[in-house]
């Protein structure tokens, strides 16, 4: 039995590799994990009882097999993220994932998830953070028995990308719906943000210990200025100050936990990144002609004050022109937009753009 095991594993193995140098010799890493929430979920939420959910019509219009579980019309940032990295699939979902294509990474992305477990739970099921990284201790298991042992496995994860974004629910669909969570009344936007990051840096450290070693973390977009915290709030012109205040909060702590991260010596073979999606956000909202839009207050998908006051329902008919506008629905950006900000986090246009490394940079180090 063990010859045959050895047998199976070898086939699979080698198939792979020739595969893997054949069809996409091209790839700058071998693998691509994602984590994160509806900005980059990829179908995880599709079988889960929960209101995030984006299985249906106008989801997808623009995307090639039509609604999947993207909150956007057509490819999400971590899509075009894997085209520069030389991927010419896409990263399947870990819930919909099978034996034979682990080896090329994972989304384990969630709607409505979090750094902190009760984050979104009034929507419903969701996988949190540290379910992901339980799921990915699965696949690492996986790829231990497909490869021959934990040796292996640790070498080929090494070379892997990891890509994170947390951190937009713990305010969006936690500490700002005071009604459902009581975050807000047990700790100062301040303390709350310093428990995230320490809470993210445990986070992050069990995922080094998993074989992470080039991760990018991305920072959170000014969530102030989506269509949904506009109608909340009755704002139709302006950004809602004291919520952008609040992401910018948790973006410096995130900057200065990347430095420490990259300074700490017990770390030496790993490096970190920031993905600045704050400051492009803004730049989008400044001057959106300049990056080829002509709406940037209103969502293409949605009803109510600037579209934002209820989140794209199915079979609702969005804008025509979605190229023009930078938000597809209350929450999410176009995939106008994820094309723009992946293209700059992969080869920065600016310095503010991601710190201290660009991916293209960061996964040759
Ligand atoms: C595994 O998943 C891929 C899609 O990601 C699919 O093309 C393939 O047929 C699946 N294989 C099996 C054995 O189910
Ligand atoms: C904002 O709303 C006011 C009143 O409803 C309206 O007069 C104004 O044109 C709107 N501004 C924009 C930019 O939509
Ligand atoms: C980490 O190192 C950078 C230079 O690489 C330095 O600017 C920064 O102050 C250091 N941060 C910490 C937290 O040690
Ligand atoms: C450095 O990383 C180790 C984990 O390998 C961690 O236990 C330690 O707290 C970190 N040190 C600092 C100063 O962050």
């Amino acid at each position: 039995m063990a010859s045959y095991n050895e047998f199976v594993r070898f086939i699979l193995f080698y198939g792979f590799l020739i595969f893997a140098t054949s069809v996409v010799g091209k790839r700058k890493v071998p693998c691509y994990f994602i984590f994160g929430d509806s900005l980059v979920d990829n179908g995880n939420n599709n079988h889960l009882v929960t209101f995030a959910k984006a299985t249906y019509l106008p989801h997808g219009i623009d995307f090639s097999s039509g609604p999947t579980g993207r909150f956007c019309n057509g490819r999400n940032f971590a899509d075009f993220m894997a085209e520069h990295l030389g991927f010419t699939g896409h990263i399947p979902p870990f819930a919909f994932s099978n034996g034979s294509n682990i080896l090329f990474g994972l989304n384990y992305a969630s709607a409505a998830a979090g750094i902190r477990s009760e984050t979104g739970h009034h929507l419903g099921d969701r996988i949190t953070f540290d379910q992901q990284l339980q799921n990915h201790e699965l696949t690492v298991l996986s790829i231990s028995d497909t490869l021959g042992g934990s040796d292996l496995a640790s070498a080929y994860l090494q070379k892997c990308f990891y890509h994170i974004g947390f951190g937009s629910n713990d305010y969006l669909n936690n500490y700002f719906i005071t009604a459902v969570y009581d975050t807000s009344s047990m700790y100062t936007v301040e303390e709350f943000t310093k428990l995230l990051i320490q809470q993210y840096r445990s986070q992050i450290l069990k995922l080094y210990n998993y074989g992470a070693r080039r991760v990018a973390l991305q920072g959170l977009g000014p969530i102030g200025c989506t269509p949904y915290e506009m109608a909340r709030h009755s704002s139709n012109e302006s950004c809602v100050e004291y919520i952008n205040t609040a992401i910018q909060l948790f973006n410096h702590g995130l900057k200065l936990l990347i430095d420490e991260l990259n300074n700490n010596t017990s770390l030496q073979d790993a490096k970190f990144t920031y993905l600045n999606l704050y400051e492009m956000g803004m730049e989008f909202i400044k001057h959106p002609s300049s990056f080829g839009f002509k709406v940037a207050n209103s969502a293409c998908c949605g009803t109510g004050l600037n579209n934002g006051a209820l989140t794209c329902l199915p079979f609702e008919v969005p804008c025509r022109n979605r190229n023009e506008y930078l938000f597809w629905d209350a929450y999410h950006t176009t995939e106008a937009a994820n094309k723009i900000a992946a293209r700059r986090t992969y080869l920065k246009v600016n310095q503010l753009d991601a710190y201290p490394f660009d991916i293209h940079h960061l996964v040759q180090l």
